[in-house]
């Protein structure tokens, strides 16, 4: 089998054949279908469409991609088994992926066959798949348990029989890298053909295990968006794909800009979630908090950046958090449209650290809602009035009382009232400490919680309007409802008051 160049590194995507094995996946055949298109578009150079012979839909669902007429090779897997290879030839596809244990394990325990039956079933399925004109790739299964010498037997005799490709299957994943190193180094010298690998993450080294496998010469790797597969799952496509090109220097026929978007359609029509954590596509991937990292990146994305985000089709994202520093917030910042001189910088940091400290994840959201009511707000050397305390009681048997404590100038004022609730007792209370600086009616009152949860952040907008008809409107986000209610009545009040001064009133 010729590649395009002895660097170049075949992609076999199992997602819908060993990804589907994951407990509690199940696709549709035409989710099935939209997958492959997506795998086809992505670039990898087989689609293994599934296992036929394991259920009428699964058969319906490899003809169905089989017949799509993608330009990519299409493998089904079948048992080295005559009526499992019928079944997969019946799908019209371009190529069968058979396979036979080789582990005395397996052999034993499993097939009851003796090592000579294994032998002689993998020569003839290969010499039977090749007859019918058929691309031919031979697995040993848990061949990385197996003798060492009847395994080389079995591989040299599938080579023989026509095989065009020998898969090496770490089936239950528990190969090192030296160890597989070594053990395709050894096939790929007996056999001369092109080697492939398939390794399982039982020890979380299917990754690491399928490079070795190509340092070692291998120039084919199994592997499934997102690592789906059974168990702990298979190497992960974008993890082998992006190592390869970045790490190695070596190709792929994989367009890496697409691996996002295929991530998410897996991940969509499997149900199974992406962990945050998980390289290249998980949502944290590509995400920086720390003010040490954030500003790195900003001043250089190789700073803290090994793989470009639009290199796999993601983007930067500068999180929000008790980490944040000045400079990740500030572009954040100014990519959501908002401008803060460096004083509003600083209140915007002071809360977003406060809510960080106490736990508390920051959305994209909530630093808005953060950032609208700094930014416009008004400017502290202008502030007349700002809080200094805030009491309330209240109760199903007693009526709501609110205590405020406001800085006005040089002087601290402190009134107490009661009302229909907290709010109504607070922003009463307020007026009465401040109306003889301004008569400041509260003509609305609206309320939105940014996100979800009892502890959501509260954004509130007042409009507020003097004796002399003016109206302002202030906003102010925090996680109290009576202390956004009163902070953003102060700030209408601090912007009547601005608006007087700057018209002479
Ligand atoms: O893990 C495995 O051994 C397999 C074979 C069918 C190749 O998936
Ligand atoms: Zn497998």
């Amino acid at each position: 089998m010729s590649l395009p160049s002895p660097d170049y590194v075949r992609i076999f995507d199992t997602t819908l054949r060993d990804g589907e094995q994951m407990p509690g996946v199940s696709l549709t055949p035409q989710d099935k279908l939209e997958i492959a298109r997506q795998l086809a578009k992505l670039g990898v150079d087989t689609i293994e469409a599934g296992f036929p012979q394991v259920s009428k839909g699964e058969e319906e669902a490899v003809k169905l991609i089989a017949r799509e007429g993608l330009d990519v090779e299409i493998c089904a897997l079948a048992r080295a088994d005559k009526k499992d290879i019928d079944i997969a030839i019946g799908c019209d596809v371009n190529c069968v992926h058979t396979f036979i244990a080789t582990s005395e394990l397996h052999m034993k325990y499993k097939l009851q066959m003796t090592p000579e039956e294994v032998l002689e079933r993998a020569v003839e399925s290969v010499e039977y798949i090749k007859a019918h004109g058929l691309i031919c790739e031979f697995s040993a299964e848990d061949a990385t348990r197996s003798n060492r010498d009847f395994l080389r037997r079995v591989y040299v005799a599938a080579a023989e029989a026509g095989a065009d490709r020998l898969n090496i299957p770490d089936t239950v994943g528990v190969m090192i890298p030296k160890k597989m190193y070594e053990l395709v180094k050894d096939i790929a010298e007996a056999t001369g053909k092109l080697i492939s690998v398939h390794c399982h993450d039982d020890f979380g080294m299917a990754v690491a295990n399928s490079l070795a496998g190509v340092e070692a010469g291998a120039r084919q790797v199994h592997a499934t968006v997102n690592g789906i597969g059974e168990r702990a799952g298979n190497a992960a496509l974008e993890e082998v794909v992006v190592a390869l090109h970045l790490l190695y220097e070596m190709e792929t026929g994989v367009n890496t800009q697409l691996i996002s978007e295929t991530s998410q359609l897996v991940s969509r029509l499997t149900g199974v979630y992406v962990q945050p954590n998980k390289a290249v596509v998980g949502a944290n991937a590509f995400a920086h908090e720390s003010g040490i990292h954030t500003h790195g990146v900003i001043s250089h994305p190789l700073t803290y950046e090994p793989i470009p985000p639009e290199y796999v089709g993601r983007r930067r994202r500068l999180v929000a958090g008790k980490h944040a520093g000045a400079h990740g917030l500030k572009a954040e910042l100014e990519a959501m449209g908002i401008y803060p001189t460096d004083e509003q910088l600083r209140v915007i940091l002071e809360r977003v650290k406060e809510l960080g400290d106490k736990g508390k994840t920051i959305t994209d959201a909530d630093l808005l809602a953060i950032a609208r009511s700094v930014v416009g707000g008004v400017q502290l050397e202008e502030r007349v009035v700002s809080l200094a305390d805030l009491v309330v009681t209240t109760g199903t048997n007693i009526m709501p009382t609110a205590s405020v404590k406001l800085i006005m100038g040089d002087t601290e004022r402190q009134a107490a009232e009661i009302g229909v609730g907290p709010v109504d007792a607070a922003m009463k209370a307020v007026q009465k400490i401040t109306k003889d600086l301004v008569d400041a009616r509260l003509r609305e009152f609206r309320l939105e919680a940014v996100t979800g949860g009892s502890d959501a952040l509260a954004e509130v907008t007042v409009r507020v309007e003097d004796d002399e008809g003016n109206v302002v409107s202030a906003t102010a986000a925090r996680e109290d409802i009576v202390l956004a209610g009163v902070e953003a009545y102060i700030e209408g009040i601090n912007k009547l008051l601005v608006r007087k001064k700057v018209g002479g009133g």
